[in-house]
């Protein structure tokens, strides 16, 4: 029954989603009959706020349809943002843990935490964070009127179309972003990127009018979707644009990639494969298991049943029988693994594909979780977890609506290199897996589960260990091959030149290094040299034009002389240690 009162409110949702979007694509409608790529960058943005704010600047282009629709998606569109402003929860969270919390290292899913497990009981998990009933009261107060009003708008359809790339850029980031997508390009990927600019960063005159679009790519204003008011009132941070991205983008599905994560597989048929065509939603895990605050499923009026396991950390095929000694004991057993919860491990949103008409809600729910996440919710989300930001929002938003998902089951890997004199190991990137290859491991480890239990029964299995359940279903390559490197998430150091050069990063007695040292891994792409070698290309040539304004904004000549040697030393470098490096890759 409760699922049903919640559908009928994603349905509704859903319509007030597509006229968020609807909004959006009246605006690029307008922008593509026009030859933007002569205006500057204010005329440009002008330009489109006679649109946005009055929507009846220069409306040749538009039929009287479009006007129409133009305006109520406006009005809707404001009510959007003027709802979150009405219900977002006044104050900020203490962040004061109590001193019974034993959260004092990151809680990992593999063997060697399973000591740690019992830290992430209902228990343990209540007894960090610290919020007061008025808090609670508060906030579940203002999540359930933001939830109402959300219900109550209403909006035309068929507003989002067609299926796209969405990255955040500015600063650094749109010269990292063009490196992604001319790796995306290189690779066999035409899929059409937008890339989102904050209202810090603009001026992006050249690359986003010249540059991008040689690339089936463009630049989107946030400051033209954003109200003014709300910028002011929210001093919004890079993780959260991603989820304003998410709703301003043109596009129905979408993939959603941070600026430094490089896709080095074809994706042009992402949207096309399952899990992503019956779930709409697919995510990627973090190396940590969940510790979210207890409290938050009681701000969301979300109920957990308490008497009933429905998994084991990632394992969710195995029957609870099989590792759970008393079924009717649960209060030593992870929160997490309990029903109505979000399931673990916990997120990593460097890449994330969503279906916006399907997911309507968890969007709008998720940018009202970003909007007041520095203040409240990732806080309450993460309790002190590493990478604190928007990873959880998303899962949790769709878990508020019961709405369907796959989080990717096979662990993130890394690359990176081991430090001179022993000091260890330095890992640079995380790497995430081809979702399609492993949801087909996991389908198969549906079946074979099974089929095993139907012959042996639902006994209680003291040998039984998640990490059995791991290597016999997912890494076992006898039965199904590795499944392939889908993102090189490369978190640091970013593929930034001038900090590279700055820095002297990756250079040890003079001579430079390799950071990634397992190309193999990587099918031999050489993520080193080929960033490089567009550095060189876009940066360093003699006709060289003012491409990227955070670069323009502390160089002079002399400075970008001596950065391009830099950049052509180093270049030198990766092209001579190539060949060794895929023949030494293991
Ligand atoms: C996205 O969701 C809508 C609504 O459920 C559905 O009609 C459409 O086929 C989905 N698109 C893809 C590519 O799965
Ligand atoms: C290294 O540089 C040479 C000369 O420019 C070029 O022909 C060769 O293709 C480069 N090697 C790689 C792996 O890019």
């Amino acid at each position: 029954m409760l699922v049903n009162k919640r559908f009928g409110k994603v349905l509704k949702l859903i319509f007030v989603f597509i006229a968020i979007g609807a909004v959006y694509f009246v605006v690029e409608s307008v922008r593509s009959k026009n030859d933007y790529t002569s205006l500057s960058v204010s005329q440009y943005r002008d330009y489109l706020k006679s649109h946005i704010d009055t929507g009846n600047g220069d409306n040749t282009n538009l039929n009287k349809e479009d006007r129409v629709v133009d305006e109520k998606l406006q009005k809707f569109y404001s009510s959007v943002f003027q709802n979150i402003i009405d219900h977002s929860p006044s104050g900020k969270c203490r962040r004061v843990y109590k001193d019974a919390c034993k959260l004092t290292q990151d809680v990992g899913n593999r063997p060697d935490d399973y000591e740690n497990w019992f830290k992430l009981s209902y228990n343990e998990l209540i007894n960090c964070l610290e919020l007061d009933l008025g808090e609670v009261q508060t906030l579940s107060s203002s999540h359930a009127s933001f939830i109402d009003e959300l219900n109550k708008l209403v909006l035309p359809r068929d507003s989002y179309k067609g299926d796209g790339i969405v990255m955040v850029g500015g600063g650094k980031f749109s010269l990292m972003a063009f490196l992604v997508i001319k790796t995306l390009r290189n690779l066999g990927t035409t899929l059409p990127v937008e890339v989102f600019i904050p209202p810090n960063d603009e001026g992006e005159t050249e690359f986003c009018n010249k540059l991008l679009p040689k690339f089936n790519s463009k630049c989107v204003y946030i400051s033209d979707i954003l109200p003014q008011q709300m910028i002011e009132k929210f001093e919004f941070k890079g993780y959260q644009f991603k989820s304003i991205a998410i709703i301003a983008s043109s596009f129905e599905n979408l993939l959603l990639l941070d600026a430094d994560n490089f896709p080095i597989k074809p994706l042009d048929n992402i949207f096309e494969a399952e899990p992503y065509k019956t779930t709409g939603l697919v995510m990627w895990p973090d190396f940590w298991r969940r510790t979210t605050q207890p409290l938050y499923y009681k701000i969301a009026g979300r109920t957990v049943d308490f008497k009933t396991r429905v998994r084991n950390s990632i394992d969710d095929l195995t029957p609870p029988h099989i590792y759970t000694k008393n079924l009717m004991n649960l209060k030593d057993v992870p929160f997490h693994d309990l029903l109505g919860t979000i399931p673990d491990v916990s997120t990593e949103s460097g890449q994330l594909l969503i279906n916006k008409s399907k997911h309507l809600g968890t969007v709008l729910l998720a940018l009202y979780y970003n909007v007041n996440g520095p203040t409240w919710y990732y806080p309450i989300f993460s309790q002190k977890a590493a990478g604190e930001g928007d990873k959880e929002t998303f899962i949790a938003a769709a878990n508020f609506y019961d709405l369907p998902f796959y989080q990717v089951k096979t662990n993130v890997g890394v690359d990176g290199y081991h430090l001179a004199n022993g000091k260890g190991y330095r890992g640079v990137a995380m790497l995430q897996h081809d979702f399609i290859q492993d949801y087909s491991k996991y389908m198969d480890a549906s079946k074979r589960i099974s089929q095993k239990y139907a012959k042996v029964g639902l006994n209680y299995d003291p040998k039984y260990t998640v990490e059995n359940f791991y290597k016999e279903y997912f890494e076992d390559e006898e039965i199904n091959k590795e499944v392939d490197i889908m993102f090189i998430h490369s978190n640091l150091p970013k593929f930034d030149p001038y900090t590279l050069w700055q820095d002297e990063d990756l250079i040890v007695d003079g001579k430079h290094i390799r950071s990634f040292t397992n190309l193999k891994r990587l099918k031999n792409y050489d993520i080193e040299l080929e960033n490089f070698k567009i550095f060189n290309d876009i940066l360093c040539q003699d006709d060289k034009k003012p491409l990227f304004k955070y670069l323009e904004d502390k160089m002079n000549a002399n400075d970008f002389r001596h950065m391009c040697q830099y950049i052509g030393n180093r270049l030198d470098f990766l092209n001579e240690s190539h060949n060794e490096a895929i023949g030494n890759s293991k």
